[in-house]
C-alpha cells in the first residue's frame, strides 16, 4: 500500500479544505507563479498542494516530528528508492519474538500500542539511528517519516496521544509503507522554527497563517511520534500519558499572549498577501476548546496592514463529542498588504 502526505492523522488539517484555500488565492494569483509560506504547517498538505501546482514553498511547524515528514515530501534532496524499499522489505519482516524489550515498548508498550508492536517500533527506530551513517539525509528522514505514519496509524487512540483508548492495545502488525514521493519543480525551503522568529528572516509572496487558536498544545497531541523523531530517550516521562518534559515545545497561539503574538507576527510578514484560516469554536463548551484569539481581534490586526476581505466555508471539524456546534464555520481571512 503506498503512502502519501495525507495519510497520518492530524488536529486541524486542512486537507480536505485545500480546494477551497486554492480558489480563493487563485482571485489574487491567476497562476502558480508565487512563493507561499505555510509557516504553522502542521502535516505539510497545504505547502505541498502548491508545491505539487509549481509554487515553491516555505513550510515550517514547532514540532520536529512534523519537520521530518515535510524532508520527506517536499525536500529535493537526493535519495536511493531501492535502498529504502530493501530496508523496509526488512524492517516488514521482524519478527516480535526475536526483538528485545527496548525504550519504546517500556515506555509505551500495554498502553498506547500491543506490547510486540511498541517493541518492533522501538528496534526499526534504533537501526535507524543505527545506520544513520550510511544513509543520506533525506533517506534517513524517508524511514522516520514511513514509521512515524505506521505508528500513528496502529496507535491504541482515538487519534491523538493526550490518552489512550481503555480497551487493552491488540496486536496489529508493524508494516512500514513506501512513501510515494513525487518530482516537484522549485527548490523548497524548510523550517523547524517559531513562526515569529521565522517570519523576520523570510520574504514570500503569499503567506498561509493556521495557528492553534485553542489552549490545546500540539505537542500533547503528537508526544509520542515528537519522542520518536527526536529519539533523545528521555527516562522521565509524565502521568499515565507519558509524556516528556515540552515546554519548549508549547505555542504561545495556546496561551493568554495569543493575540499579541499573533499582532507581532503579522506586523513581521514581509509578504503581499497574507491568508488567515479561522474557525468559530469560540463559544464551545469545553473551555480548552474556547478560541485565544476572537474573530474581532484577527479583524482589527489584519486590517492595520492591508485591505481585508472575509472568506466563509462550511466544515466539519474534529469534535471528539465534547464540544457541541451545529453550525461550525470555517473562515478564511484575506489580507492584501498595502
Ligand atoms: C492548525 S495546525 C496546522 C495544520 C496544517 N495547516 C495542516 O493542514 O496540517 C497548527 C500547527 O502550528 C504549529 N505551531 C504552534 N505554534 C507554533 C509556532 N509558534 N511556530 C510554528 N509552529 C507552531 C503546531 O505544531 C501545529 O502543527
Amino acid at each position: 500500500m503506498k503512502l502519501e502526505i495525507n495519510n497520518r492523522r492530524y488536529i486541524g488539517s486542512k486537507n480536505s479544505l485545500l480546494d477551497n484555500i486554492d480558489k480563493v488565492i487563485k482571485k489574487y494569483y491567476k497562476d502558480n507563479n508565487f512563493v507561499l509560506a505555510d509557516v504553522f504547517a502542521g502535516t505539510g498538505v497545504v505547502g505541498n498542494y502548491f508545491a505539487n501546482k509549481g509554487s515553491k514553498v516555505i513550510v515550517n511547524d514547532l514540532l520536529y516530528s512534523n519537520y521530518v515528514a515535510y524532508n520527506t515530501w517536499l525536500s529535493d534532496d537526493k535519495y536511493d528508492i531501492k535502498k529504502i524499499k530493501e530496508l523496509i522489505k526488512n524492517y516488514n519482516s521482524l519478527n516480535s519474538n526475536e526483538i528485545e524489550d527496548n525504550y519504546f515498548s517500556e515506555k509505551f508498550g500495554n498502553k498506547y500500542f500491543h506490547y510486540n508492536d511498541a517493541k518492533i517500533i522501538g528496534y526499526i527506530r534504533e537501526d535507524i539511528e543505527k545506520k544513520k551513517n550510511s544513509l543520506t539525509t533525506r533517506e534517513y528522514y524517508i524511514l522516520l517519516t514511513s514509521l512515524m505514519y505506521e505508528t500513528d496509524k496502529i496507535a491504541n487512540t482515538c487519534g491523538h496521544f493526550e490518552s489512550f483508548l481503555n480497551k487493552a492495545p491488540k496486536e496489529k502488525g508493524v508494516q512500514l509503507r513506501i512513501p510515494e514521493i513525487k518530482k516537484l519543480k522549485k527548490k523548497n525551503d524548510i523550517y523547524c522554527k517559531d513562526a515569529n522568529e521565522l517570519v523576520r528572516e523570510i520574504e514570500a509572496d503569499v503567506f498561509y497563517i493556521d495557528p492553534p487558536y485553542n489552549a490545546r498544545q500540539y505537542v500533547n497531541f503528537y508526544h509520542v511520534l515528537e519522542n520518536l523523531a527526536l529519539w533523545q530517550k528521555p527516562e522521565d516521562l509524565e502521568g499515565n500519558s507519558m509524556k516528556f518534559k515540552r515546554n519548549h515545545l508549547k505555542s504561545e497561539y495556546s496561551r493568554a499572549k495569543a493575540p499579541e503574538v499573533f499582532a507581532d507576527l503579522i506586523n513581521n510578514i514581509k509578504g503581499k498577501l497574507i491568508v488567515v484560516s479561522y474557525n468559530n469554536t469560540y463559544n464551545a463548551k469545553s473551555g480548552a476548546s474556547n478560541n485565544k484569539i476572537s474573530e474581532k481581534q484577527i479583524e482589527d490586526i489584519l486590517s492595520k496592514k492591508g485591505k481585508l476581505t472575509k472568506y466563509e466555508i462550511d466544515y466539519k471539524f474534529f469534535n471528539a463529542g465534547k464540544t457541541d456546534l451545529k453550525d461550525h464555520k470555517e473562515y478564511l481571512f484575506v489580507c492584501e498588504v498595502i
